[in-house]
This record gives C-alpha cells, structure tokens and sequence, in this order.
C-alpha cells in the first residue's frame, strides 16, 4: 500500500485532491495535516472522513517534532506539500505568516522527508516529494507570451515571493541530496470548495448577497482558469510519473480578463436565481499594491512529457462552480461565519 502525506488537505485544492485520489486508487492510505487555519475545513472531506484509507492529523507543517514522528509512525513514500497561506491580499496586509508556513513550513518537511527516506545517502525506492507551487512565481507577462518552466522566477508580492522561496528550497535538496523531488506551477483554480475570499467565489457570494462587487483597478487584468480536478489530476500524472527535479507548468489557455469573469457570473447568476443581480452591482475600488497584470501558463511540457490535458472547459467549469456555490450556500456561511467580515472589511474599506 502507497502511503502519501499530504499537507493543506483541508483546503480548497487539497480536500479535491484527496477525493480525487481516494476514487482514483483503492490501494493508498492518505494522511491528511492541516492546522485548519481560517480556509482550512474538515466539511470539504466529509464524504471521504470514515474511509480506513483516510487519516486526519491536526497540525503545523512548522511542527519538526510532529513532522518526525508522523515519517516514523507511517512510513510515507510521498508528500505533496499543498499547506499554504494562499491569498495575495492578506499577504499584503500580514507577510510574515506567508514566511512561516510558506517558507519555514516547507523547510521543515523538506529536513523531516530526508531524514526518513536517505540511508547511506540513497533515497529509499519509490520516494517523492511534490511541492504545489504557482504561476506567480514568474511574476507577470506583457500582453503576449507564456511563462515557461526556463521563465526566470521575478515574484511581486510577499505571497509569490514566499512561494519563489520555497520553489528554491526544494529544488536546493534535488541538487544537494538527490531527494527525488517536484515542483508544479499551476495557473488559477476554480471549483467546489474555494474560499470566498478569491475572486469567482467572492463574487459569487456577494451577488447573492447583493453586496457590491469590487473589481481592483481598471478590471482588464488577465488570469489563466482552470477547474480544479484538471490540476489534481496533474498532481496526479506528475506524483507518479514525473522525472526528478522537474518542474511542470500546469494551465489550460483559459486567459479571462477579471471584468469578463464578474460580468460571467453576473449573467448566470441572474439568468438561473436572481433577476435583480445585475452589473450594476460592479463597483471599482483601488487596485492591489503591486498587481500582476497577466498571467499565462504554457503547459507544453507537462502535456508532452507526461500526458496529462485539461478535460474541463471554462463556459462548463463556470457553471458546474456557480451551481455548487448555490447548492451550497449554508456551506459558504459557515465557513465564513469566523473572523472574515473582519478581514473583509479591512481589505475593502476606503480602498
Ligand atoms: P487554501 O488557502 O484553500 O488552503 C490552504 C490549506 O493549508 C488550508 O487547509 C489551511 O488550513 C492549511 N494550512 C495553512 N497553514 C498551515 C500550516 N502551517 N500547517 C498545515 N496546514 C496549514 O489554499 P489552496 O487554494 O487550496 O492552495 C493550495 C496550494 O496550492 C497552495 O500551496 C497554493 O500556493 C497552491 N496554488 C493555489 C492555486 C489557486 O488558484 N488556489 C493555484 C496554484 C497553486
Ligand atoms: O495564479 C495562481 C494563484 O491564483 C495562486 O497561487 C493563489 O493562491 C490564488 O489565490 C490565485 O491568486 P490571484 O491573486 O490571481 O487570485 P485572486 O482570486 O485573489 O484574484 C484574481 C484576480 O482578481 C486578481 O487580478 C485580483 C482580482 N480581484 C480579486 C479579488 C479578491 C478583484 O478584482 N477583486 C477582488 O475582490
């Protein structure tokens, strides 16, 4: 039986990875550490929580001597590190926690993953570590051109740049100890389970809230989208078939500007559950400190070298997230039930 710890699992993309990888093999035991931070919700794994193949572990990536014991007491053959702070304005109001978790945190099961897999300095067969990192640490793009995996790191915020960090972190144990390791760069995800702090959930929410819609800036910046099971998948193709020390690009050429995105949701929204939802409801505010104009991911290598393709279209992906949102509103209010309208409130205001 494969062992994985994964770390983040109840976040957004990790509670989908888990899922995905749970229906996708019937011979693994997942052990999912999550400190459960403000996004972090054992709800999203509700449907997996009895399954003998799933363990939850309350805790810090940070934790070295939970870290140790963990490799001591499973024995994991992978790692796929998703614990993460995520969310670029609150690394603009708060960077130093992105240092901590982002940085730090992946130090530390860096240092932990080596100390149980190298014996003599060979790594125990079968052993890989998968970093989940970001498109934006390559910073931002003109109006043409793609980020490549040979696109040289230039971070803009104290989240991409925590990111970038820990990027060479990990690549530094490949050069260093041969640890067989990944690093994936992903665009931006949508789907079940995101957040209502990033941008298609929140304005989601506040339509159905008829709250304001703030748009940064001019709205005419671009993101690459792609629906989350298209990236847990590559996660998937790359934890078991990617060749050590590679880094893969994960994106689908789903380049939207984000006033098109809003006025997407706007016209769904209004079409299936509420007329009075309209563009009115679109107010810009002052723009993100630093904001990368556009990202675009070019995926070549990853769909060349290992297969993989996005199965999901945006105008389907769109809509399947928008339904779920609807279906799931108590799940939004409690998840948001904390300490958001504090943030909310200190992001949005006199912006
Ligand atoms: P998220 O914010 O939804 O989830 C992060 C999870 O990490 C939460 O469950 C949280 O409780 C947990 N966590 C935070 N600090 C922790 C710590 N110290 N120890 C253990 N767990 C901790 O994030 P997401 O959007 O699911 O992103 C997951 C990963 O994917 C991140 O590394 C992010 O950088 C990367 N990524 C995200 C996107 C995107 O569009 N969301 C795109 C590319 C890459
Ligand atoms: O590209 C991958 C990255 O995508 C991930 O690494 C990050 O974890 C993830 O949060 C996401 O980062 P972005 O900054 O691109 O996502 P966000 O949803 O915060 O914003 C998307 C765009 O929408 C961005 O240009 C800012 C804009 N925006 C966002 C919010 C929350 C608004 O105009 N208004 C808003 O209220």
């Amino acid at each position: 039986m494969e062992k994985i710890l994964v770390t983040g699992g109840a976040g957004f993309i990790g509670s989908n990875f888990i899922i995905y990888m749970l229906k996708q093999y019937e011979n693994i035991l997942i052990v999912n550490l999550d400190a459960l931070t403000y996004c972090g919700n054992l709800e999203n794994l509700s449907e997996v929580e009895d399954d003998p193949r799933y363990h939850f572990v309350k805790g810090s990536v940070t934790d070295s001597v939970l870290l140790e014991q963990l490799f001591i007491e499973y024995e994991f053959d992978k790692v796929v590190n998703f614990a993460a702070e995520s969310h670029v304005d609150r690394a603009i109001l708060n960077p130093n926690i992105f240092i901590e978790t982002n940085v730090l945190g992946t130090a530390a099961l860096l240092a932990a993953a080596r100390q149980s897999w190298e014996k003599d300095s060979v790594y125990l067969p079968g052993v890989k570590f998968v970093q989940i990192s970001t498109d934006e640490v390559y910073g931002s793009l003109g109006a043409t051109g793609f980020f490549l995996e040979t696109t040289p790191l230039d971070p803009h915020s104290p989240y991409s740049a925590s990111k970038a960090s820990a990027d060479l972190l990990v690549k530094s144990y490949f050069d260093t100890y041969q640890m067989p390791i990944n690093i994936t760069r992903c665009s931006n995800n949508y789907g079940p389970y995101q957040f209502p702090e990033k941008l298609i959930p929140l304005m989601i929410n506040n339509c159905l809230n008829h709250r304001s819609l703030p748009v940064y800036g001019d709205g005419l910046q671009v993101r690459d989208w792609l629906y989350v099971t298209d990236h847990c998948k590559a996660i998937d193709m790359v934890l078991n078939e990617g060749i050590p020390g590679e880094v893969y690009n994960i994106g689908g050429h789903n380049e939207r500007t984000n006033i098109v995105i809003v006025k997407t949701i706007i016209e769904y929204i209004s079409k299936v559950k509420d007329s009075e939802v309209t563009e009115q409801l679109i107010t810009h505010v002052g723009d993100r400190k630093g904001h990368d104009r556009r990202y675009g991911v070019d995926p070549t290598k990853i769909k060349d070298a290992l297969g993989w393709f996005p199965e999901t279209s945006f105008d389907d992906g769109i809509t399947r997230t928008i339904d779920w949102y609807l279906e799931n509103y108590d799940w939004v209010k409690r998840i948001t039930s904390g300490e958001y309208e504090q943030y909310y409130e200190h992001n949005y205001t006199n912006r």
